[in-house]
């Protein structure tokens, strides 16, 4: 019998087409697609039956990008600079958003295959913009004791990660009474207009034998990105070096898309201390 999900996307030709592009990608893996669903299904089993549909939220976040494509490749401005009042989907949209792109676009796929592929028996992990927790979920099992910020936090991981804790605020790493030997910032850079100074504060709290997951975003024009990586990531890469970083592992991730190319990749990296 086909659960809720499968039931969805074989109901539905565009999920279809989207998802059969993830399952033909160079860096498909079954394992990986069942661990997405399941977590994609407990979600969907936490929600009341009076919000938007799920397939809804997602049919309109990808409408919004179209259109925010065509004026990227028009103007190469960001929806936030054209409208700085731009309306932003609710926690539950934005989820949706999050977690069905995981196995709508294999971008997403493969980053989070990166996450899971790199991290190995951790002692104290630190997420940042930790959205509805997928990439917790896939790796939890290799780490002793985690901490996820975010400053819009679901009740939803939270219950899914009873032992995780959750800080519902800006990280700034003032804290330094604890530090952590992996730090993730997936997905996040892009939302700050001083993302150098994440990772300035990220060194506060990184153990001297640390690394830090992190991935940055090229042409990718979503209604709440502030800051666009340029393609060669010359200038992030030095500045990378400068802060006392260095790099042990870089993957360009080039977006697929059905409409128009404006060349979207994200770049997905691991950070050591330069010691
Ligand atoms: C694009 S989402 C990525 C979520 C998750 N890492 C993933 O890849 O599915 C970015 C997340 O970071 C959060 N966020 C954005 N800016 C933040 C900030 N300055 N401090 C903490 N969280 C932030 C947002 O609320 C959102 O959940």
């Amino acid at each position: 019998m086909k659960n809720k999900l499968e039931e969805l996307i074989k109901g539905n030709r565009l999920l279809q087409v989207l998802h059969d592009k993830v399952l033909d990608s160079k860096f498909y893996d079954e394992g990986l697609n069942l661990k997405i669903f399941n977590y994609i299904l407990s979600y969907l089993e936490s929600r009341p039956e009076n919000e938007i549909t799920p397939e809804k939220a997602y049919f309109k976040f990808i409408k919004s990008y179209n259109k925010d494509m065509k004026k990227f490749a028009e103007t190469k401005k960001y929806p936030l600079e054209i409208d700085e009042n731009r309306a932003t989907p609710s926690r539950y949209e934005y989820d949706i958003i999050l977690l069905f792109s995981c196995i709508f676009a294999a971008h997403r796929f493969r980053i989070m295959q990166l996450i899971d592929s790199n991290s190995n028996s951790i002692d104290n992990a630190l997420f940042v913009g930790c959205g509805p927790g997928l990439e917790i979920e896939l790796i939890k099992s290799k780490i002793k004791s985690i901490v996820a910020y975010d400053f819009s936090l679901d009740a939803f991981p939270q219950k899914q990660h009873p032992k995780v804790n959750f800080i519902e605020e800006y990280f700034d790493g003032s804290d330094t009474s604890q530090k952590y030997d992996a730090i993730y910032l997936i997905e996040l850079l892009e939302h700050l207009d001083k993302p150098y100074q994440l990772l300035e504060n990220c060194k506060n709290v990184l153990d001297n034998n640390g690394k830090i997951f992190l991935t940055t975003a090229t042409n990718i024009p979503q209604f709440d990105h502030l800051y666009n990586f340029e393609s060669s990531h010359k200038e992030f890469d030095e500045k990378i070096k400068d802060l006392g970083y260095k790099i042990t592992f870089v993957e360009d991730i080039p977006h697929q898309s059905l409409t128009l190319d404006i060349k979207a990749k994200n770049r997905f990296y691991v950070l050591e201390r330069n010691n």
